[in-house]
């Protein structure tokens, strides 16, 4: 794409200057991953940051369409390569955005999904944090093995919500789930079309997922569905919207927070999801 500056990656990579690995996943599909994997890995390039993207969707990805690329490759092609690859050849594989995010498309078919093991996306996603100071992995909606697998080994785990009722339920067993997992201190809660018309209030959602200070994203219709269907992310795009502001604010607490470094205040008595089970003061176990 003409017009942006193409970042170069990092060189070298060393345990220490390894990159921070995001994983944005959700319970549920169709909330939201996808459009701010997008935004916010465009965010942090535009902080000068070098930025890749792992589609960590295998079987319906399309991180690739959400940023208008015509890829050549996709983690098929570096999986069929696996046994010679190392952070250099890997670059090969990855589709250069305008902005110069780098991405590393899932492939072109659902079955191709099934050829991807654990181990080798594992290695991948160490490739990329060995050239990048940022990966951010957009994921398929629920824990599968692969998504867990993506979570156990990012730095932060963005978990993205809407209030609709479903989604919240899920979303709090989602939690709990990566509660019992050791996980829950990477979690960051998302609250995407957080002023979006619904029963649950936005201060309430965040009470019932028992998030002290989730990321609130507003609702703007109009604006992602255009980002999504031209390919054409907001934050570019539309970069004066509130929703772009409030990517580039998530950007931000992102990379003001070193690897590993404690994230989402995690609430001790979460609101309960059914009125009708709420103490007195609004709080039940
Ligand atoms: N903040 C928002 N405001 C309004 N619409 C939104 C917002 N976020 C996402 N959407 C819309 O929700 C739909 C789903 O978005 P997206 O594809 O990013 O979700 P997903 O979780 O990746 O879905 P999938 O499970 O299909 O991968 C799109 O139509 C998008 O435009
Ligand atoms: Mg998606």
């Amino acid at each position: 794409m003409a017009g942006f500056d193409e970042k170069t990656t990092r060189e070298g990579g060393t345990p220490e200057t390894r990159g921070k690995m995001i994983a944005v996943c959700s319970a549920k599909g169709g909330i939201g991953r996808t459009i701010l994997s997008v935004n916010l890995a465009v965010s942090l390039s535009k902080r000068n940051h070098s930025v890749a993207v792992l589609d960590g969707d295998f079987q319906f990805g399309d991180v690739s369409l959400a940023m208008d690329l015509q890829h050549t490759f996709t983690i098929k092609e570096a999986m069929d390569g696996i046994g010679s690859l190392d952070e250099h050849r890997l670059e090969d594989y990855l589709s250069v955005h305008g902005s110069g995010v780098r991405v590393l498309p899932a492939p072109e078919r659902p079955e191709y999904a099934d050829i991807l093991t654990k181990e080798a996306v594992s290695k991948m996603a160490d490739f990329l944090l060995m050239k990048h100071d940022f990966v951010v992995c957009d994921t398929g909606a629920g824990l599968n093995e692969q998504t867990l697998n993506l979570v156990e080994k990012a730095d932060e785990i963005l978990v993205v919500a809407t209030l609709e009722m479903a989604a919240m339920k899920n979303t709090k067993l989602l939690l709990e789930t990566l509660d019992i997992l050791g996980l829950r201190d990477k979690v960051r809660v998302v609250l995407n079309r957080a002023n979006m018309e619904s029963v649950i209030k936005a201060e309430d959602g965040a009470r019932i997922l028992g998030e002290e200070a989730p990321i609130y994203i507003p609702n703007d219709f109009q604006t992602c569905s255009r980002s999504l269907n031209m390919g054409s992310p907001f934050v570019i795009a539309n970069a004066k919207s509130d929703i772009a502001k409030a990517v580039f604010k998530m950007a931000e607490l992102i990379a003001s927070n070193k690897a590993g470094e404690g994230i989402g205040k995690k609430k001790e008595n979460p609101l309960s999801l059914f009125p009708w089970k709420r103490k007195k003061g609004g709080i039940s176990k």
